[in-house]
């Protein structure tokens, strides 16, 4: 049996990856380890999405030369350090000119072969493998059969890669060109997940709504006809998708939201900004007043819908003006929550040769303003919570004795009082009190 410690940086999708690279390397003898100290194999993977995000990576690459180093002169015992994910991608060769302590670097496409590449391996050359290939086969035809125990709510990825190019976005590059897996293929996974206990499918991807795997009669289907088909099979309670580009958001998944009960009344629908001239810039092509038709079309279908966002403040050319048009967007759509940044310069995108760069204290104003509304509209929608009914998804053990926590439909974390022999149950319950990221229930008893 060898320890295998995983550090997941960035996106669901790399929360998944991470979950199939362990799937990937169990037949191995790797088994999940909680800590890197004693880890036979430390994997980081790792996020590409801003600046931040990938620094972190080479400050945890030092910190884990200095574990390995220990490992083999006080126990003689070799760690061996896999860099993964969209940074692995971007900057395979780089990190191991930086880190050559680490052993293997291997792409978001490429993590079916980590078997082969550890063959490759030669601890006493020290030499470190690298595979960042967009290879011809594709990885899910590749993977174990196996699925291991998710938890009551899980995700499965049915559709990776971007063509959309927003002028910011390094995930084109780093996940490579759209593609969706076959239904027949999403279908069986979902069916292993709920044998293994799930009751919450999210489907991830990372334009999940340009879904247009092939059907069992040979057609592509929508995202919308995929949930339909999905809620079909026994055990599947709920279902989520993650995340949308406003383009895709076609009819069918729209009347999706309105005629599939597990399907939940929340949507994560980025448009990063308000201001039509920045959304041009941007490449997103669509217009603000598009963005908010489809807000309108969604809230005719499921009034209750909760909405979410992503924004990005300070993009090249970003006047007060523009930002103004942001905060006016926010304000007419009302979120129950959303991500906002601060513009982050990646190499090889568009916008990142762009001139006219915005001062760093400004973005930082704006993203305090921006912040500050948004908070606002998510006290809010957890304040219209308190004293209503919800069924709860219970998840996991809470922080404090007896304390359960779960999740909302609307997304929201939900603290109450119970024990694990109902995990993975869904339960009825009344809101107490709402916080700004979380809220406190009771579990309803029928009698
Ligand atoms: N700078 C800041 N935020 C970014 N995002 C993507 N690229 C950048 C960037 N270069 C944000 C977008 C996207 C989310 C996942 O991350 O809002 O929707
Ligand atoms: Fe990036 Fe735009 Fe593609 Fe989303 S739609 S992954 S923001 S390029």
């Amino acid at each position: 049996m060898k320890k295998l410690y995983i550090k997941t940086y960035g996106c669901q999708m790399n929360v998944y990856d991470s979950d199939r690279m362990t799937d990937v390397l169990a037949p191995l003898g790797y088994v999940p380890h909680h800590a890197p100290e004693d880890a036979d194999m430390v994997i980081l993977n790792t996020c590409h999405i801003r600046e931040k995000a990938s620094e972190k990576v080479f400050s945890e690459l030092g910190r884990l030369r200095q574990l390995k180093e220990r490992a083999r002169d006080q126990i003689g015992r070799d760690m061996m350090i896999t860099v993964a994910g969209c940074v692995a991608q971007a900057e395979g060769e780089e990190i191991t000119r930086r880190a050559p302590w680490v052993d293997m670097v291997v792409g978001p496409q490429s993590y079916h072969r980590l078997p082969e590449m550890i063959t490759k391996l030669d601890p006493a050359a020290r030499n470190s493998v690298i595979d960042t290939d967009f290879p011809e086969e594709v990885k899910f035809d590749y993977l174990p059969e196996e699925v291991a125990h998710r938890g009551p709510a899980a995700f499965l990825s049915v559709q990776e890669g971007c063509d959309k190019f927003c002028a910011f976005c390094v995930v084109p590059y780093t996940r490579g060109a759209e593609f969706s897996r076959s239904v027949a293929q999403v279908v069986d996974e979902a069916k292993k997940l709920v044998a293994a206990g799930t009751r919450e499918i999210t489907l991830l991807g990372q334009n999940v709504n340009a879904y247009h795997g092939e059907g069992p009669d040979g057609k592509n289907w929508g995202l919308g006809r995929l949930l339909h088909h999905l809620a079909e099979v026994d055990g599947v309670e709920r279902l989520r998708y993650t995340t949308s580009h406003p383009l895709d958001m076609d009819d069918e998944l729209i009347y999706a939201h309105r005629d599939i009960p597990a399907l939940m009344p929340y949507l994560h629908l980025p448009v990063q900004a308000g201001s039509d001239r920045i959304l041009s810039a941007m490449n997103r092509r669509h217009t603000a007043d598009e963005y908010i038709a489809i807000i309108d079309r969604l809230r005719d279908a499921v009034p209750h819908l909760a909405l979410s966002g992503d924004f990005i403040v300070g993009f090249p050319g970003e006047t007060d003006a523009d930002f103004a048009d942001t905060l006016r967007l926010v304000d007419r759509v009302s979120y129950a929550s959303a991500y906002s940044f601060k513009y982050s310069e990646r190499p090889g995108t568009p916008a990142a040769n762009a001139e006219n760069q915005v001062d760093e204290a400004v973005k930082s104003d704006r993203l305090s303003s921006l912040q500050q509304l948004l908070d606002s509209q998510q006290m809010a929608f957890n304040k219209g919570c308190e004293g209503t009914k919800m069924d709860i998804l219970v998840e996991r053990v809470g922080g404090r004795d007896g304390q359960m926590t779960g999740r909302s439909p609307f997304m929201q974390s939900v603290y109450f009082e119970g024990d694990e022999s109902q995990l993975g149950q869904i339960l009825p319950m009344e809101i107490s009190e709402a916080r700004q990221n979380s809220l406190t229930a009771r579990i309803l008893t029928s009698d």
